[in-house]
């Protein structure tokens, strides 16, 4: 596996690919590999010929009071994961070489797709996603890309700019990859301390429940909304972000669920730690 850090590179590489009419699939990721980012790369293995993964904590999409330094980092044990992977190039360019001085331009998506959910808890952060996102597209030029439902509204944000910019991508949506006890895969786990590793399982057993109850017949949200925002307080240490009940491509909220309403859910644990879960609810 290549590991190539400036953009020049990666995209001299690109195009050498290019001309061998060998075809590329691009994973873009923030790093601290667990099974989800890998089985996204192996994803993309069986849709072109190489796979480029990108690793770039991206600052830009972080504000000002959440956990960029923080953020967990194991570059080595990545670049060992990501070779087993079958990945053919990881690019992990340096900030100062994805945005060099005077560095001008935002990639912005509009507000009914980013005005609600994380949108609304993390202002500018779909902008910093977006906008890098653009620049790893121009930098790789892959044929496709592979992104995790996990971020059910990055994917929602992703697809659109790269309709409404024609960037030719093909995005490539992949399902969740859980722990056995049902949490979704995170980077971000690594910071729960054992209790409240615990207490995250509000999450996807949240999810259970509005199946269970949508399964006995309530379609309202609201009444959904209510029941579970009780038994996510019923967890420990536990406070919800938020609790919404969305059509799956407009992201817009919905008074009653049916088959194409994805549940998501934000909650904080322990006053730091912020996950998020979603999931269709009727089958
Ligand atoms: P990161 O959080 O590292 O996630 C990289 C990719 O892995 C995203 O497409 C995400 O949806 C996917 N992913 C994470 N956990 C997953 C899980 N449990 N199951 C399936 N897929 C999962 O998302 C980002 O980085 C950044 O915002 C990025 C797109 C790289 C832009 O900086």
């Amino acid at each position: 596996m290549k590991i190539i850090r400036q953009p020049a590179v990666m995209m001299a590489w690109a195009k050498e690919q290019a001309k061998s009419g060998r075809s590329i699939s691009l994973v873009p990721t923030m790093g601290f590999f667990h099974e989800g980012h890998l089985s996204l790369m192996r994803r993309a293995g069986q849709l072109a010929d190489q796979v480029v993964v990108s690793l770039f904590v991206n600052p830009t999409q972080f504000g000002p009071q959440e956990d960029l330094a923080a953020y967990p980092r194991n570059f080595q044990q990545d670049c060992a994961m990501a070779a087993e992977a079958g990945v053919a190039v990881l690019f992990a360019p340096e900030a100062t070489e994805m945005y060099p001085a005077g560095f001008n331009t935002t990639v912005t998506v509009g507000t009914e797709l980013t005005g609600q959910l994380c949108g609304a808890s993390r202002p500018g952060h779909f902008a910093g996603v977006a906008t890098v996102v653009c620049k790893l597209f121009s930098i790789v030029r892959p044929e496709l890309a592979v992104f995790g439902e996990k971020d059910w509204q990055q994917l929602a944000v992703i697809r659109r700019m790269t309709a409404d910019l024609n960037l030719g991508v093909e995005i490539v949506a992949h399902p969740i990859v859980r722990e056995a006890d049902g949490l979704a895969m995170s980077s971000r786990n690594t910071y729960l301390a054992p209790s409240q590793r615990e207490a995250a399982l509000c999450l996807s057993r949240a999810l259970a429940l509005a199946r269970t109850l949508a399964a006995a017949g309530e379609r309202s949200a609201e009444r959904l909304t209510a029941a579970l925002r009780d038994f996510i307080h019923s967890f420990p240490e536990t406070a919800v972000d938020y609790i919404s009940f969305v059509q799956q491509d407009s992201l817009q909220e919905v008074a009653e669920i049916d088959e194409e309403t994805v549940l998501a859910l934000a909650v904080k644990i322990g006053g730091r730690v912020r996950l998020i879960d979603n999931g269709k609810v009727l089958a």
